[in-house]
């Protein structure tokens, strides 16, 4: 085992020493916040509600093709944290999402209607920036139409009052592109599009584009973080990322450090890993087997929500016993119905009504007869089932896997299905408690929209590659503090291997402009 990590560790770095310039590691944060979520119950209960609701919006909001996804998550997401322009360079912070692919950003003057407790007004990262100084995006651009649902450009610009005869010879260059409405299952905002430059100085090395165009709103309803999307569709950042520099847009990774909500290990930077070996140092890495480390499975084109990263779930095994998935999940249908997004915005997984019942039914079978449930944690917490357990628990908890489509068997560590915490609630009361951190989607799954997410809880632990190169997601168990070290290690040493410099600011050399 230890000759395998250190195996894995050196094709690491053989890796990034070769291809330093087609990859760049950023550090990813999570957003939870300590001052809200000092009670277990109220954390899990707000995670799982927030799961459904964004998981249930794929279902109530598809007529509007932008109104189906929720990034924000109250104390359950990544964030990123970026530059904004030149003079001077403003900080902001935005969620991570997966599940759609838009970038946007609150901009000052910037109100908020009820957004009260929703944020931690304190952060200096959460000022608006001020963005006098960034250039608007023409009626023209195509960037324009994608975020106007992929209206014709020449429609919008009569709607910015370009004059016909400068429309019909397509020169409309003067015209901004109009104000888009976007909405989320519990928020919403107007924005318009901008480009400047953007850069993220926490990378390595670090990341500087100079036309990035992103979203600026000054009103929001309930939204006051703003989103970098990285789903798939032209306005996403890997995608802007890929027109300028395909090695580093055509695959992401990220490796999620395991938590638990365990206020330490949430602290921890997870790497966000922009690129990939090139075909060359993928050939390398298969010679040295890290390749056979990943578990791939094909992603599923969905005609009506292009941007989501959809694949298919043949079945999820609880111990030995496999439950088959329904076939609504192993495909997308000519509807875009079905299959399973993989979302880092969504905390845990949600699994339609049948499937779910199933799970939980051998899972409890199972279980039960060791433990007793605690309906009233699962009142409390919205997860279950739950049990009062004891400090052996996680050896009577049967092993849960995926399997998806391809072949691609992902075993689950236990905690990233099964969290233990102190579900007493009175003064000094202390008794364990222990929740299956799956979620019920509910029959709605059955009726349209994708089938199941796979949450960013179920990610702990691994190393998931997005591959758009391929069109396939991979899954590979790491230990992604440990991983972030390697790959930061990794970029130091390769300008000068004796310094060990560990810093996060990192030197000229290894600074990347582009665009
Ligand atoms: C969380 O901690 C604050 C003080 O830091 C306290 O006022 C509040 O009641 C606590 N909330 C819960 C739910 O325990
Ligand atoms: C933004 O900056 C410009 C120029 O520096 C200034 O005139 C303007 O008042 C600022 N806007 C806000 C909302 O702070
Ligand atoms: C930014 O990119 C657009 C096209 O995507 C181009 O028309 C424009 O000139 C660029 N601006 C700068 C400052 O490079």
């Amino acid at each position: 085992m230890a000759f395998l990590i250190s195996l894995l560790f050196f094709s690491i770095s053989i890796a990034y020493l070769s291809v330093s310039s087609s990859q760049i590691v950023l550090p990813l944060s999570h957003s939870m916040s300590k001052t809200k979520f000092n009670n277990t119950h109220h954390l899990l209960k707000s995670s799982s509600v927030q799961s459904a609701t964004r998981f249930r919006n794929h279902h109530h909001r598809h007529l509007h093709r932008r109104q189906i996804s929720l990034p924000l998550s109250a104390g359950s997401d990544y964030t990123l944290t970026f530059s904004l322009g030149s003079n001077p360079p403003q900080t902001i912070s935005l969620y991570m999402d997966t599940g759609s692919d838009l970038v946007w950003s609150p901009c000052a003057p910037f109100e908020c209607i009820l957004c009260e407790g929703k944020y931690d007004t304190s952060s200096a990262s959460l000022v608006p920036p001020n963005i006098s100084s960034s250039a608007f995006v023409p009626c023209k651009s195509p960037f324009c139409s994608a975020v106007h649902s992929s209206l014709p450009s020449s429609d919008l610009c009569a709607i910015s009052h370009c004059p016909l005869e400068t429309i019909e010879i397509s020169d409309c260059s003067s015209f901004a592109c109009p104000p888009f409405y976007y909405a989320y299952a519990d928020g919403s905002f107007i924005a318009r599009l901008y480009r400047d430059s953007i850069s993220i100085p926490m990378s390595s090395p670090s990341l500087h584009l100079k036309n990035f165009t992103f979203g600026c709103a000054h009103t929001s309803l309930a939204e006051p973080i703003g989103v970098a999307g990285f789903g798939r569709g032209v306005l996403s950042l890997p995608a802007q990322l890929a027109n300028l520099s395909p090695q580093l847009g055509n695959s992401f990774s990220y490796c999620l450090i395991s938590h638990s909500f365990d206020d330490q290990r949430i602290r921890r930077p997870s790497p966000l890993i922009l690129g990939r070996y090139s075909l060359d140092d993928e050939k390398k890495q298969q010679s040295v087997e890290e390749e056979g480390e990943f578990q791939y499975t094909q992603m599923l084109d969905n005609p009506k929500y292009p941007y989501f990263y959809c694949v298919g779930l043949e079945a999820i095994s609880v111990g030995r016993v496999r439950i088959a998935a329904p076939e609504m999940l192993k495909m997308v249908n000519s509807k875009g119905d079905g299959g399973m997004v993989v979302d880092s915005g969504t905390t845990f997984t949600m699994l339609p009504a049948k499937l779910y019942e199933a799970v939980v039914a051998e899972f409890d079978r199972r279980v039960d007869r060791v433990y007793k449930r605690s309906r009233e944690t699962e009142d409390q917490t919205g997860l279950g089932p739950c049990y009062y357990i004891d400090k052996a628990a996680f050896g009577k908890v049967p092993k849960v896997a995926f399997h998806f489509v391809g072949n691609a068997r992902v075993v689950l560590p236990t905690r990233n299905y099964f969290f233990r915490f102190n579900g007493g609630d009175g003064v000094g009361k202390k008794t364990n408690v222990g929740c299956l951190m799956l979620m019920n989607g509910g029959d709605d799954a059955e009726s349209g929209g994708p089938g199941a997410t796979l949450g960013n809880y179920q990610q702990q632990g691994f190393e998931v590659i997005y591959d758009l190169e391929k069109g396939r997601v991979g899954f590979a168990r790491k230990q992604c503090a440990t991983l972030w070290d390697s790959l930061n290690r990794g970029g130091s040493t390769s300008s000068s291997p004796s310094t060990g410099r560990t810093g996060t600011s990192p030197s000229d050399d290894r600074h990347m402009g582009l665009g």
